[in-house]
Parts: C-alpha cells; sequence; structure tokens
C-alpha cells in the first residue's frame, strides 16, 4: 500500500502532512508507557464514579459505593473531639479551681480552654489578655479590687459586681458626696488633694492638709486608714497609680462627687461550671494570681 503522506528522507518515518515553513511533523507512534498510562486513567476515573459521589441525578445526586461523604466525616471528627474532652470536662466539673490547678495536665487544659471563654466573654471589657481599659480594670496585674485568690476571682465570676439580680452579688455603694450634698465643693476639693498626696502628687499641701480630716471621717471607712483599700467592699488603693476612672485631680472630684458603681454581670448560670472553672484559673494565670 503506498504510503499516504510522503515520507521523511532522513529518518525514513512517514509524515502527517502537516506544514509550517518548510517543517513537516513526523507521524512517530506516542510511547507505549504514556498510552498505557492515559488508559489507566480512563480506567481509574471510572472506578471513581463508582465508589465515590459522582454523577448528578434528577434529584439529587449519585452517592458512591462506598457512602463517603464529608459531613459524615467532619461530624465523626467532632463526635471524636467531643469524646475526648468529655473526660477531661468530667474532672475539671467534679473537682474544685484549687486541685485543678495543682494537677498540671489540667492546669494546662483548663489555662487553654479559659482564654477562650475569656476572648469569647470577657475581652470586649477587660481587653485582650485581660490588659484593661479605663473603667474595666486590669485582670493581668496584682492589683485587686475584690481578691485574687482562685476563691476570691471564682466568686466575682459566678455572682459578679453590683449585679443585683443575683442575691448575693459583690456589693458596696460608695456615696454621692456631692451631688447628695454630703460634703462641699471646697471639702470636696480638699480631700482631693489629699487622696493626691497618698501618691505624692499634691499641689496644695494646706488643702490636702484640710482634707486629711475629712478623708478620715468620710472615706476611711472604705479605703481605710491608710488609703490602701479594702477588699471587703471593693474599695481600691489610691496610693498607687493604677486607676479605674482616671488619677488626675478632676478625676478624682468627679468621683467623689458623682461617683461611678462599676457592674460586672455575673456568669454564673451564663456559662456552664466548667468554662467559669477555667477562665477563673486563666485570669489567675494571667500573672498575679495570689
Ligand atoms: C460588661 C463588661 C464586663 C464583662 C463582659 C466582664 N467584666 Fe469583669 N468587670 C467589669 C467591671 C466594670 C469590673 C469592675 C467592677 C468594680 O468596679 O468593682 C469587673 C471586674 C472583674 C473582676 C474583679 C477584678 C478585681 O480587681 O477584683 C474580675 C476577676 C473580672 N471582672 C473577670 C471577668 C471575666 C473572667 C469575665 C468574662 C467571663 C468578665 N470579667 C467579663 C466588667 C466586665
Ligand atoms: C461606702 C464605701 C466608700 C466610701 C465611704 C468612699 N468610697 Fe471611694 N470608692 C468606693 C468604691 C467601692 C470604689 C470603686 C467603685 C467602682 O469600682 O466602681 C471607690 C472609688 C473611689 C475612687 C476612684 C478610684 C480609681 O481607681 O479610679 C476615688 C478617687 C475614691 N473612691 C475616693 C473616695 C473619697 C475621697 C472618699 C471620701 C470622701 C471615698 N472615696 C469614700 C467605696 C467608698
Amino acid at each position: 500500500m503506498p504510503a499516504k503522506f510522503e515520507r521523511d528522507e532522513i529518518t525514513g518515518v512517514e509524515t502527517t502532512g502537516h506544514e509550517w515553513d518548510g517543517i513537516k511533523e513526523l507521524n512517530n507512534p506516542l510511547p507505549k508507557w504514556w498510552v498505557f498510562v492515559f488508559y489507566a486513567t480512563i480506567v481509574w476515573s471510572v472506578i471513581w464514579w463508582i465508589l465515590y459521589p459522582s454523577f448528578p441525578t434528577l434529584r439529587s445526586y449519585f452517592p458512591g459505593i462506598l457512602g463517603y461523604d464529608q459531613r459524615t466525616e467532619l461530624a465523626q471528627i467532632l463526635e471524636e473531639a467531643r469524646a475526648r474532652q468529655a473526660t477531661w470536662m468530667d474532672r475539671i466539673r467534679s473537682m474544685d479551681v484549687q486541685a485543678i490547678a495543682a494537677d498540671p495536665e489540667l492546669l494546662t487544659f483548663a489555662t487553654r480552654g479559659g482564654e477562650v471563654v475569656f476572648k469569647d466573654n470577657c475581652a470586649p471589657c477587660h481587653g485582650l489578655g485581660g490588659a484593661g481599659q479605663l473603667q474595666y480594670p486590669t485582670l493581668a496585674d496584682d492589683d485587686w479590687l475584690w481578691g485574687g485568690t482562685l476563691e476570691d476571682i471564682l466568686y466575682t465570676l459566678t455572682h459578679g459586681i453590683r449585679y443585683h439580680e443575683d442575691p448575693d452579688t459583690r456589693d458596696s455603694q460608695m456615696p454621692a458626696f456631692g451631688a447628695d450634698g454630703i460634703l462641699t465643693p471646697d471639702q470636696i476639693r480638699d480631700v482631693a488633694q489629699y487622696v493626691l498626696s497618698l501618691s505624692g502628687r499634691a499641689t496644695d499641701e494646706e488643702a490636702a492638709g484640710r482634707g486629711a480630716e475629712v478623708f478620715a471621717q468620710q472615706c476611711a471607712a472604705c479605703h481605710g486608714e491608710d488609703g490602701k483599700g479594702m477588699r471587703e467592699v471593693g474599695a481600691p488603693n489610691l496610693t498607687d497609680s493604677i486607676w479605674l476612672y482616671g488619677g488626675e485631680f478632676e478625676d478624682i472630684v468627679r468621683q467623689v462627687t458623682w461617683p461611678r458603681h462599676g457592674v460586672m454581670p455575673a456568669w454564673g448560670g451564663r456559662l456552664p461550671e466548667e468554662s467559669i472553672k477555667m477562665v477563673t484559673i486563666y485570669v489567675h494565670q494571667l500573672g498575679g494570681g495570689e
């Protein structure tokens, strides 16, 4: 049979008849291995179609004979994770916070879990890592309004602060000395100078001297004779450089005239018990725990 197309002179191979600018294409057969791989992929794809979810049908799709489904797989993974956590959660529920903190493994687990709870529920007010902001106390230092032991923190979290829906909430009320006319504006300026003097910042020593008397009569009952605060009533230490409502003269006058009363919601009943324990341990671990 005569060749359909001309043969190349040098190689003796038949050409395909294609020619571009004098360059002709030889009609060499495909390598055997290549052809084999090509057919193998076709066979493989057919097997795959049969085993796994593939073709659409009118209503849904062909699920494949293996019954594989990513959702089922995800649900299984989650179920396993929950089962693995359950043993930990059971232990946390049944132990008190000191015992949890004393067990290195549980401590690590609770601190990590507590960090997640904190980011979700507490960071909007207290800042990431408990950094605090004006009107919201820093939780990462050792300056505590109500106390920094594990029990103190657990109690604060469970019952809240000035959260009157909880009858056991931590409570106290600094009187509105100015607004209610308990002190005159002059007396308030004097006592504010005295408060400044507690951290060595008085600008009017004479006024501060008069203010000392006012302080002893009106303030010491809560803030202590020495102004170092009192945890039973959540009264801050006025001698340090940490201020909830600002430490300048005007800030102090404002607080004495028209005090703010910080409120924190109670978390008991709002968060699961184990979450409250974990976040207690997390806060205690932030640096100021006692
Ligand atoms: C709506 C804002 C808000 C949220 C949310 C909040 N807090 Fe508070 N928290 C406060 C305020 C305000 C105070 C200070 C109350 C006061 O003046 O005594 C406080 C006080 C505290 C104290 C006492 C600090 C001390 O010095 O004794 C702890 C501990 C605390 N919060 C932990 C948490 C944790 C943990 C969460 C998350 C589960 C949380 N808070 C969520 C507003 C909030
Ligand atoms: C009944 C108790 C009580 C009495 C009396 C009282 N305080 Fe307070 N004081 C508090 C409490 C509680 C807070 C914290 C309020 C809060 O956390 O929202 C506070 C907060 C303050 C602050 C703000 C501190 C900060 O960190 O920003 C100043 C300043 C202050 N008091 C000064 C005084 C002075 C001055 C007097 C006397 C004229 C006085 N207090 C009397 C309970 C009291």
